[in-house]
């Protein structure tokens, strides 16, 4: 299939986003959010960021526009039926993916591919609402889209082969890195961020160190582009909690549990960036956490990095991804300055092991164990 027409379903910021990769690749795109008011949204936000690149000097005023034009923005999902592929972005809610599926299956073409951009909720349950479930597919986007090159395109029991090819060929137009794979919550990356990013909670629900602390330790020891609590606000704490209970629902571990700093903050309506707070006051200009104390960064710091290196040996020891694909979303859709693999191959994955031992003994949280080989 050559794909001309893009619809996309939900206009946040990963849907305004993924409006924004097609259409600066020259695709026609056609936006849908349920409301006025979150179309307009999906149109600023559109507007901010080509904005943001014209400013930059990195796009001209013209291409810009022509970006723009390529366009159209609606309430009514029958503006989708021309589509050769829809991909939804709407919140974490099972029940909301799978009512806008069966809206899709009714009003896209029959030979339209219906995609998600789901976080972690499964491919398989959204695909079933449908009646084409050899045509749906996980197309799982990086925040923010238009920079992150990564992709992770996820096909379930039921996906025809033929259209996970398309989809990978499409993905790959875009100029962005894939990574083909099973069916799991939480994926290849968001497995390995989002547990990262609760302990990094965990640590601060506990007392052992400030948000500035533990984001200043990421950000200065490892050159992480940002810190956790950042990326948290980044990605919005809410969407952060839904796929953490998506996660603790599979693995049952008490790590997974979503942290309490981060339940809270949801409850307070402080759900990140987009709500104007979360870790951090947005109304001010943008800070860059800072802390002087050296040695409480360094223990945060080891136990973050001690504990995500271990799940990223756990991953590629259960077969679910290779070690490249594993290195390449981390750098790739978060930014990171290396891949995991590249990191214990530095520190030799002997020293990562005894030093995963040392942080379960002194912790007490098993969890953090290194596998026995
Ligand atoms: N939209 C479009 N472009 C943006 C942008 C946005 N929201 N934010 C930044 N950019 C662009 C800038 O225009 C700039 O482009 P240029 O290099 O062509 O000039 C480039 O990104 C760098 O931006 P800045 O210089 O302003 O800022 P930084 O250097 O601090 O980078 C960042 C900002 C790209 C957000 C960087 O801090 C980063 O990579 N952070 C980590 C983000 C991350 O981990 N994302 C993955 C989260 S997990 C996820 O999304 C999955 C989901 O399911 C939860």
């Amino acid at each position: 299939m050559s794909f001309k027409q893009i619809g996309v379903v939900g206009l946040g910021i990963m849907g305004a986003g993924i409006v924004e990769v097609f259409a600066r690749a020259g695709y026609a795109v056609t936006g849908v959010a349920e409301s006025g008011p979150a179309v307009t949204a999906g149109q600023s936000n559109l507007a901010k960021s080509l904005g943001r690149a014209v400013t930059k000097e990195k796009l001209t005023q013209d291409e810009s526009d022509e970006i723009t034009a390529r366009v159209i923005f609606g309430e009514d999902f029958s503006l989708l039926a021309n589509c050769d592929l829809v991909i939804e972005a709407a919140p974490e809610i099972l029940s909301l993916k799978t009512q806008i599926f069966r809206q899709l299956d009714a009003v896209v073409k029959p030979a339209g591919i219906l995609a998600t951009n789901t976080s972690s909720l499964s491919v398989t349950d959204i695909a079933h609402a449908t009646n084409r479930p050899a045509q749906v597919v996980g197309m799982h986007f990086f925040n923010p889209a238009p920079v992150q090159k990564f992709v992770e395109v996820i096909s379930t029991a039921k996906s025809d082969p033929k259209v996970v090819a398309q989809i990978a060929e499409l993905g790959t137009s875009l100029g962005k890195h894939l990574a083909q794979i099973s069916d799991q919550p939480g994926f290849i990356v968001n497995k390995l961020l989002l547990r990262y990013l609760n302990h990094a909670v965990q640590i601060l629900d506990s007392g052992q160190g400030t948000k500035e602390q533990i984001d200043a330790a990421m950000r200065e020891l490892s050159n992480y582009p940002m810190g956790p609590c950042e990326l948290l606000d980044l990605i919005g704490i809410d969407t952060c909690v839904e796929i953490l209970k998506t996660i603790h629902a599979d693995t049952g571990l008490e790590i997974d549990k979503p942290a309490v700093g981060m339940v809270e903050l949801v409850a307070a309506g402080h759900k990140g960036r987009k709500s104007g707070a979360g870790f951090y006051d947005y109304s001010q200009s943008a800070q860059i956490p800072t802390d002087s104390n050296e040695s409480v960064k360094k223990q945060i710091h080891n136990d973050l990095l001690i504990a995500y290196l271990g799940d990223c040996i756990a991953m590629e020891a259960t077969g679910y991804a290779a070690k490249s694909d594993i290195d390449s979303g981390m750098r790739l859709g978060c930014g990171l300055p290396q891949g995991p693999f590249e990191v214990i191959d530095s520190m030799g994955i002997e020293s990562v092991r005894a030093a995963q031992a040392e942080l379960a003994q002194r912790s007490g949280v098993t969890d953090y164990q290194p596998l026995a080989f």
